[in-house]
């Protein structure tokens, strides 16, 4: 049973990678010129809305996340429980890093993260019934100090999580050879804080940018 979690936990992250780097992709337009930016991020926001397959994707997106969610205290609530966890966790602290060993802790202010984040823009546009102007709502967020903060600061607990989780995925659904985890530990790496720090520094540009709205 815990190998079927495990597998199912890093099938729904290695998911979420996939989505967040078509999301980083979509959210680097707010970078343009505000001329180019403003019409084609709207032209994104709709283009969401509109059309079937993005949003199928969209809804394997949000069940990836609560799965991830729940199997990962599933898993945390077996391994303390289950006798041998004292001496495993012994075992593993000799030869795993601060971060592998804090996963629930960086998985948890990340989902607090999301939920504040959807919150922000997707509870609105999603249930207020009115149109909205996407890029205004982020932009405007983004001018204030204590968000463009909150956004920027989350990042790291986003780039921990991903440094060690894409390894971690890739043992979990069976790629033991060493040569493979050792490049895709590399890769993994990289991807997560080109994420990170791609997700931080848009805020951080908004916010200095001092777009007049
Ligand atoms: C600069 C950073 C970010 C910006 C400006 C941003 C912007 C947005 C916006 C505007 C939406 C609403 C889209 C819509 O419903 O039309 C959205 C949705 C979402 N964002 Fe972000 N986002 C950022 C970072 C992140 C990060 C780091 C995560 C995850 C860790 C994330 C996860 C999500 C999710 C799960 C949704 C819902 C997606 C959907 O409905 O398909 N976002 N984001």
């Amino acid at each position: 049973m815990i190998i079927i979690r495990k597998t199912l936990l890093a099938f729904t992250g290695l998911f979420i990678c996939f989505f967040l780097i078509a999301h980083l992709g979509a959210n680097f337009i707010l970078l343009l010129p505000a001329s180019k930016a403003h019409p084609l991020y709207n032209a994104y926001s709709s283009f969401l809305r509109n059309n079937f397959l993005v949003m199928i994707i969209a809804y394997v997106n949000y069940a990836c996340i609560i799965s991830h969610v729940i199997l990962s205290v599933l898993i945390t609530v077996k391994n303390r429980r289950s006798k041998g966890f004292t001496n495993q966790k012994n075992a593993t602290l000799e030869n795993s890093s601060w971060t592998s060993q804090n996963m629930g802790l960086l998985g948890t202010i990340l989902l607090a993260f999301i939920v504040i984040h959807m919150a922000n823009f997707w509870f609105k546009v999603k249930f207020s019934g009115e149109d909205h102007d996407l890029y205004l709502m982020v932009i405007s967020l983004f001018s204030s100090p204590g968000y463009a903060a909150f956004y920027f600061l989350a990042m790291l607990p986003l780039g921990l999580h991903l440094a060690h989780g894409v390894e971690s995925g890739f043992r979990s659904i069976g790629l033991y050879h060493n040569k493979f985890l050792r490049w895709i530990a590399k890769a993994g790496v990289a991807y997560a804080w080109f994420t990170a720090i791609g997700f931080a520094i848009i805020p951080l540009i908004i916010y200095f940018r001092q777009e007049t709205l």
